[in-house]
């Protein structure tokens, strides 16, 4: 089904079922530890054998010389697994690293070797017995010292979604230079490791020439084909199986070292392998959110509009990488005729940068949104109105397209007035509650909501049970049951009525998970699944499927009221679609917004930050399921609050790897820094966006937060961080 936007109603604007706040459908599985994780598939084979993995310990050279004498001759060992007799492999089109090493090593940790053994203790055991000589070449690692001499990102007109955001509109330097008021700044923000809970993990099966895998992967699809290209095999002989997901946050959007050893390590032990990368393999074995510098300037005139913006960030990355994209929202969040944005990309030998939850927006907002607290104090404007003044409806450097929707405004009034914003501390430093400093801060998230091709298939059973597959995944984040509230909604039945299976490449591909497409696009598949199911039950009762409807458990035409499972008394009715969306982003620029708000105290000794409240006020479409989103959304701004005042990969720039590569010394928010969080959805349906008029909020909510809180620190204390984390060290 291509989407039509001028198709008006549909079944799903009876609300019924869809748009109701229901408890997850697995999330009693998930908390009583009965959901099976990749690691946990324990059907799979009783003498499912265990791989260990091995990563380099240099960051840049070659291996001279393996020594593996004595893992081999190790208790309980059943293969080993290097470049050696790995065969010829190939590369998946989404890694840049490979992820098997060597002879080359291109970044330290970069998998080496899988010791396969009965048990996981006899693996691990044989592993320390590996004695690999390196010969060690220089590596670059230091953002900081290449990122001015780093080549720039060439840009094209900006035209598509793939196209690096750079480019000039207007003249920014004669715009800048005629403003009355002028910011000219610089910010920072580090690498960051995405640290979900699961860790990378997999089991592979060959049955002759087909390959099973149950793994932990967000995009079954891309998992499948870059699997296959890797070892070179057939597409159609790879199976991925994903049903339960511990987290991803962009950090299992591409296939990793664990899937690929797991398979090489199957084959050559001849029996299923369970790979699960060790906890403090991840940061360095698999990807990071790339740390940036940034400058911004913008020039305004005295009664607040600005005249000129420019952004532009320095990202590294391993050859053949990409930048972090932090300059992305500047192109079209504020108005202003005079723009420019760019980028420069250093190539460093760190481990390899990647997509991390919102990325590109969250650093780049982590920036913007200091500046804007600056320009507004500069200006002598309250924050929130310097913003509201700025707001444009359509796209500033392509004039006349429009947002779908773009209730920007309304998240901010509705958020200063819920917030209470107007009692706000208005002097830095002049608000005390004994030892704290209170400090009061907000910031715009801004975060586009992209729409993906996304297939179903829905099947009608005899018991008048409905029943939905496609590869689409759920990492957490409420998949499995708005799936169900869309069929049940189409089909008129109740919720308990329907069956959802997901994440299984033997189902229809969807949009997967990711960049905040899944809900919106993976339940758009099912309706138009669900409409060509509608159509089959109508045929099969003798039915004109324009003018029935589906409630209740019965198909209504006129007077006459048949039960659902009648239609399928002969036999289960299937019927499989996909919706597809055309030019749709070229038409209109879809996206999400917020307001945040957030409430904090700083210790006026120690410098320690205490988060006391936060809200965000969300404009994101339809809300599918009010309790997902929230869910989505408070867990974005506790990442938010990870990210402002914790999260930092350190970088040991004489050996090149990330030093604090476990959870212990990586610091992230846990529940005794949370405090109060709020979260309003302005909940408008989006005719422009797909069937279902919904769109993303699971990145949009991080997006913004670690501004709202540097700008509540400087509220309290009258310092200004323009480097995060904002750690006590920075405030005394
Ligand atoms: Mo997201 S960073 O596309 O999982």
């Amino acid at each position: 089904m291509k989407f039509d936007t001028a198709a008006g109603t549909n079944p799903i604007d009876a609300e019924r079922v869809v748009g109701q706040p229901l408890d997850r459908i697995d999330g009693r599985f998930k908390v009583t530890g009965t959901a099976p994780y990749a690691y946990e598939h324990h059907e799979v084979a009783p003498d499912t054998a265990y791989g260990y993995v091995v990563g380099a310990s240099i960051a840049k050279g070659r291996i001279a010389r393996i020594d593996d004498g004595a893992v081999r001759r190790a208790p309980g060992v059943l293969a080993l697994v290097t470049h050696q007799n790995a065969g010829e492999l190939g590369q998946g089109k989404r890694n840049y690293a490979k992820l098997l090493g060597g002879p080359e090593i291109q970044h330290y940790h970069q998998a080496v070797a899988l010791v396969v053994a009965r048990t996981f203790e006899e693996a691990r055991a044989a592993a320390n017995l590996l004695r690999i000589d390196y010969e060690k070449a220089e590596g670059k690692f230091d953002l900081e010292a290449l990122a001015a001499s780093a080549p720039p990102v060439e840009g094209s007109s900006g035209e598509g979604s793939q196209a690096p955001p750079v480019g000039e509109y207007g003249d920014f330097e004669a715009g800048y230079a005629a403003s009355e008021v002028r910011l000219d700044q610089r910010y920072a923000t580090p690498d960051e490791s995405h640290s979900m809970m699961e860790p990378h993990a997999s089991i592979a099966r060959w049955d002759g020439d087909e390959l099973t895998l149950w793994t932990s992967n967000q995009m079954i699809d891309w998992g499948v084909t870059d699997l296959a290209e890797t070892l070179k095999i057939p597409k159609e002989k790879v199976r991925l199986v994903s049903p339960y997901i511990g987290g991803g946050f962009g950090g299992k959007l591409f296939l990793r070292a664990d899937a690929l050893l797991a398979a090489l390590g199957a084959r050559e032990a001849g029996r299923p392998v369970k790979v699960a990368l060790q906890r403090p393999l991840i940061p360095n074995n698999t990807v990071h959110r790339p740390a940036t510098i940034q400058r911004i300037r913008i020039g305004a005139n005295k009664d607040g509009r600005i005249q000129a913006i420019a952004h532009d960030s320095a990202s590294g990355n391993l050859p053949g990488g990409k930048p972090e994209t932090a300059v992305a929202q500047t192109k079209a969040l504020y108005a202003g005729a005079n723009r420019m944005t760019a980028m420069r990309l250093a190539e460093l030998d760190l481990p390899e940068g990647n997509a991390m939850r919102a990325p590109g927006e969250a650093p780049g907002l982590m920036a913007l949104e200091i500046a804007m607290d600056e320009m507004a104090e500069t200006l002598g404007l309250d924050p929130v109105e310097f913003r509201i003044l700025n707001d444009t409806q359509e796209d500033p450097e392509k004039p006349g397209r429009r947002f779908s929707q773009r209730q920007l405004v309304q998240c901010l009034r509705q958020g200063a007035e819920r917030f209470g914003w107007a009692d706000r501390n208005k002097a830095p430093g002049a608000m005390s509650d004994g030892r704290w400093l209170v400090g009061h801060g907000m910031s715009v998230g801004y975060r586009d909501s992209p729409v993906m091709t996304s297939g179903a298939r829905v099947r009608l059973g005899t018991d008048g049970v409905v029943t939905v597959e496609t590869d689409m995944t759920d990492i957490g984040t409420g998949s499995f049951t708005i799936i169900a509230q869309t069929a049940a909604e189409m089909m008129g039945v109740p919720i308990d009525r329907v069956a959802v299976s997901l994440g299984d490449s033997a189902y229809p591909v969807s949009s997967g998970s990711g960049g905040q497409w899944g809900a919106n696009s993976s339940t758009a598949g099912v309706y138009a699944a669900c409409v060509k199911l509608r159509e089959a039950v109508a045929t099969k009762l003798g039915l004109n499927a324009s003018d029935i409807r589906f409630e209740d458990g019965q198909v209504v035409s006129g007077d006459r009221r048949v039960p659902l499972a009648d239609a399928a008394r002969e036999g289960e009715i299937v019927a499989e679609d996909k919706i597809e969306f055309g030019d749709l982003d070229k038409q209109y620029a879809q996206s999400t917004f917020a307001g945040h708000f957030v409430e904090l105290g700083v210790d006026r000794f120690t410098g320690e930050v205490r988060v006391r409240r936060m809200l965000a006020v969300c404009d994101a479409g339809r809300i599918l399921n009010p309790k997902t989103a929230r869910s989505q959304v408070i867990g974005a701004m506790v990442m938010g609050v990870g990210g402002a005042l914790f999260e930092e990969l350190a970088v040991d720039k004489r050996h090149g790897f990330f030093v604090n590569h476990d959870l212990a010394t990586y610091e992230v928010a846990v529940h005794a820094d949370i405090p109060h969080q709020e979260v309003v959805f302005l909940d408008d349906p989006d005719p422009l966006t797909s069937p279902m008029k919904a769109k993303g909020c699971g990145e949009l909510g991080l997006c913004g937060v670690g501004a709202a809180i540097a700008n509540a620190v400087y509220n309290a204390t009258g310092v200004r961080v323009r480097s995060y984390p904002i750690t006590p060290e920075k405030l005394i």
